[in-house]
């Protein structure tokens, strides 16, 4: 295989329209060619959410400028490429077809290998953008649509922990800051506001922190903000008191919940030396959790890792990243390869969704 390995990879999971061109050396490091990412608030604001299908209008309208940008800037062609990756999924089916027909079709064209990339993966994988890291290492994943821990045992080889029994965390931020009517995107914005809040003003619950493992539920957090909201009547300091309880909570929740993922690990790994523990997704940018996990991993022994903030929200190069190493193990794809709303890591881990679920 030759030196250096160069692939394009493009992302339109959701509401993002992003491709970036990444470059493997011969040390297995990454060099960031390009990293272009198009965000769609401006789209989503005034509806407080995601809208579906105005995000694949407006991956539509944006695709080929952001192909076309991450190319220019990297100053490659796509006949220097060795590959192509393209998120196939899970997300938004609408919006996921766009940038995979896009990928798929420049692959066809050229004549270079598609690699058909787990989103999910690419989160992560993300950390060797900026660090050469061993197999195994713990994950904690957290986005606007998954919370799971998990042990990333190589490239395509993963074991789940614990995962949310309903909602995610990122969507736990977004509807805490749509109920306290503090603006899209949610998350930084309750992360902003939690600082000119009294944390400890109101007590909330933290939904199965004693029990199921290390799986997760914050259904009945946000129902508990919903509640408090509705008695605020518009006073500023009680908004930003119940920001900074919810967040303060999410914590409290999430340090029992690594700790308990963190002894799992150790179990099933009986690994003796230091491991790095992960944090990736969206939700990671969160400083008030990075501090916490920091805490907690150097009480139980891990080494803390968060990725650069570029790298936590979705964005492209971390596709690209996870197209390179696939092609390294010959995981390539068909050109034919369909658009997945779902597609777990773990395919052996039990489904936690939905009614008469027992824990
Ligand atoms: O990984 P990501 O960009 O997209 C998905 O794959 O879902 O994650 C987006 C999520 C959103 O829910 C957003 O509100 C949340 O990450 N997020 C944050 C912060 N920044 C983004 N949540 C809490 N604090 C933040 N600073
Ligand atoms: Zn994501």
């Amino acid at each position: 295989m030759k030196k250096n390995i160069t692939f394009l990879g493009i992302e339109t999971s959701c509401d993002e329209t992003a491709a970036a061109v990444i470059q493997e050396n011969e040390g297995g490091f990454a060099k960031i060619l390009s990293n272009i990412v198009s965000s769609q608030i401006k789209e989503h604001e005034k509806f407080g959410g995601v809208v579906p299908e105005l995000a694949a209008r407006a991956h539509v309208e944006n695709i080929d400028f952001i192909v076309n940008k991450a190319l220019m800037e990297s100053k490659l062609s796509i006949s220097d490429m060795d590959g192509i990756a393209a998120t196939a999924g899970p997300g938004l089916i609408v919006c996921l077809t766009v940038g995979l027909n896009v990928g798929k079709s420049i692959a066809a064209f050229a004549n270079k290998p598609f690699v058909a990339v787990n989103h999910l993966e690419g989160h992560a994988l993300s950390p060797g953008l900026e660090n050469k890291i061993k197999f195994p290492y713990l994950l904690l994943l957290i986005s606007g649509g998954h919370s799971q821990y998990l042990i990333v045992k190589d490239i395509n080889e993963y074991e789940q922990l614990g995962t949310t029994i309903d909602d995610a965390l990122g969507e736990a931020f977004d509807k805490t800051a749509k109920m306290l009517d503090l603006g899209y995107p949610g998350g930084p914005n309750v992360e902003k506001f939690s600082k000119l809040g009294d944390k400890n003003f109101y007590k909330l619950p933290e939904p199965i922190v004693n029990k199921a493992g290390c799986n997760l539920s914050f259904a009945g957090l946000k129902t508990a903000v919903l509640r408090e909201s509705k008695n605020i009547n518009n006073d500023q300091q009680l908004k930003y008191n119940l920001a900074a309880s919810f967040q303060h909570t999410v914590n409290k929740i999430l340090e029992k919940k690594t700790k308990e993922a963190m002894r799992q690990f150790k179990i099933k790994t009986s690994h003796k030396e230091k491991i790095p523990f992960i944090v990736a997704g969206g939700v990671a940018a969160n400083m008030s959790i990075r501090e916490n996990l920091k805490k907690v991993s150097e009480e139980m022994n891990f080494i803390p890792l968060f990725p650069n903030l570029k790298f936590c929200g979705d964005n492209a190069a971390m596709i690209a990243w996870a197209g390179i190493k696939r092609f390294k193990k010959k995981l390539v794809n068909e050109i034919d390869f369909v658009a997945r709303s779902r597609w777990p890591l773990d395919p052996s881990a039990k489904y936690l969704k939905g009614p008469g679920l027992k824990l």
